[in-house]
C-alpha cells in the first residue's frame, strides 16, 4: 500500500477484492429464522465467493467477518459468529490446502478469546509458504483502530530515537498498517443495500472502486460475484490522473 500504482493493475481483474459481507439478519428474519442461521448461510456465500476468485484470477479476498463495533451485539450472537469461524477455520483448511491459499487475519487479534487466537494461528501457520490465493479474514477489525495502531507504532520509534518525525510520509504509515505486505483493495463490494463504508479499511480502500448491491450477503455468490467483477471491467481507474 503506498501512494497510488505508477502503473494501473489490470484494468479487467483486480487483484484484490474486499468485502462487507452484510444482511446476513435481514436474510435470515425473512425466512423466520434466527440471525445465526444467517450467518451459516453467509458462511456459504463466502466459500462460494472464495472458490470464485481462484476461477477469476482475483489473487487477493478481504472480508469484514468481525468489527470492532460488533460487540455490542447479544452475547448468544457473538458467541455463533465465533463458533462459525472456528468451524470454518476446521473445516475448510483443507480447502485452504488444496487451493495454495495462505490465510491471513487483520485487526486487533489479541482481543479474540484464547481459543479462536489458537486455531486461527494455527491455519496462518499451516498456510504460510502458499502463494497462489490470499484469505484476509477482517476480525475485531476497525479502519480508524488500525489508523491509531499505526500512529502508535511510529511515535515509539520516535520516542525510541529509531525515527525522525519528518521521515514520517504515506509510505511510513502503511508500512505499520496491519498487514503491510498486502496490496491496496482494487474493489470494494457491499451487499445489502448499505452505502456506508463502516469502518472498513479506511487507508486502503483510498483508491478503490467501489460496488454496492442490494443483493442480502447469503444470497451472493458466484453468479453475483462475477457480475461485480463485469463491473469493475467497465470502470475507468485514474489514480487522479486526466481522463
Ligand atoms: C453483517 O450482517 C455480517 C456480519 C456482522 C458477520 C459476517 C459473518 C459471516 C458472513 C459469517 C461467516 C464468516 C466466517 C469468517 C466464517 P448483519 O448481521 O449485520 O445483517 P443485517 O444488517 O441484515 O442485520
Amino acid at each position: 500500500m503506498t501512494p497510488p500504482p505508477a502503473k494501473p493493475p489490470s484494468p479487467e481483474v483486480p487483484r484484490h477484492v474486499a468485502i462487507i459481507m452484510d444482511g446476513n439478519g435481514r436474510w435470515a428474519s425473512q425466512r423466520g429464522k434466527s440471525r445465526l442461521f444467517g450467518h451459516r448461510a453467509g458462511a456459504e456465500s463466502l466459500r462460494a465467493v472464495l472458490r470464485a476468485c481462484r476461477d477469476h484470477g482475483v489473487d487477493y479476498l478481504t472480508v469484514y467477518a468481525f468489527s470492532t463495533e460488533n460487540w455490542v451485539r447479544p452475547k448468544a450472537e457473538v458467541d455463533g459468529l465465533m463458533s462459525l469461524l472456528r468451524t470454518f477455520l476446521r473445516r475448510d483448511e483443507h480447502e485452504l490446502h488444496e487451493n495454495e491459499v495462505r490465510l491471513h487475519a487483520t485487526g486487533r487479534l489479541e482481543g479474540l478469546s484464547p481459543g479462536v487466537r489458537k486455531e486461527l494461528f494455527r491455519v496462518i501457520e499451516a498456510t504460510r509458504n502458499y502463494d497462489k490465493g490470499h484469505l484476509i479474514l477482517a476480525l475485531n477489525y476497525g479502519g480508524r483502530t488500525e489508523i491509531v495502531d499505526a500512529a502508535c507504532a511510529l511515535a515509539r520509534k520516535v520516542q525510541a530515537g529509531e525515527l525522525e518525525p519528518e521521515a514520517i510520509d504515506e509510505a511510513a504509515l502503511s508500512a505499520h498498517m496491519y498487514l503491510p505486505e498486502i496490496p491496496d483493495p482494487d474493489l470494494m463490494i457491499r451487499t445489502s443495500g448499505e452505502l456506508r463504508l463502516s469502518n472498513f479499511l479506511l487507508w486502503e480502500l483510498s483508491y478503490a472502486e467501489f460496488y454496492f448491491t442490494e443483493t442480502l450477503w447469503p444470497d451472493f455468490r458466484e453468479e453475483q460475484f462475477a457480475e461485480a467483477l463485469a463491473a469493475y471491467a467497465e470502470r475507468s481507474r485514474r489514480f487522479g490522473a486526466p481522463s
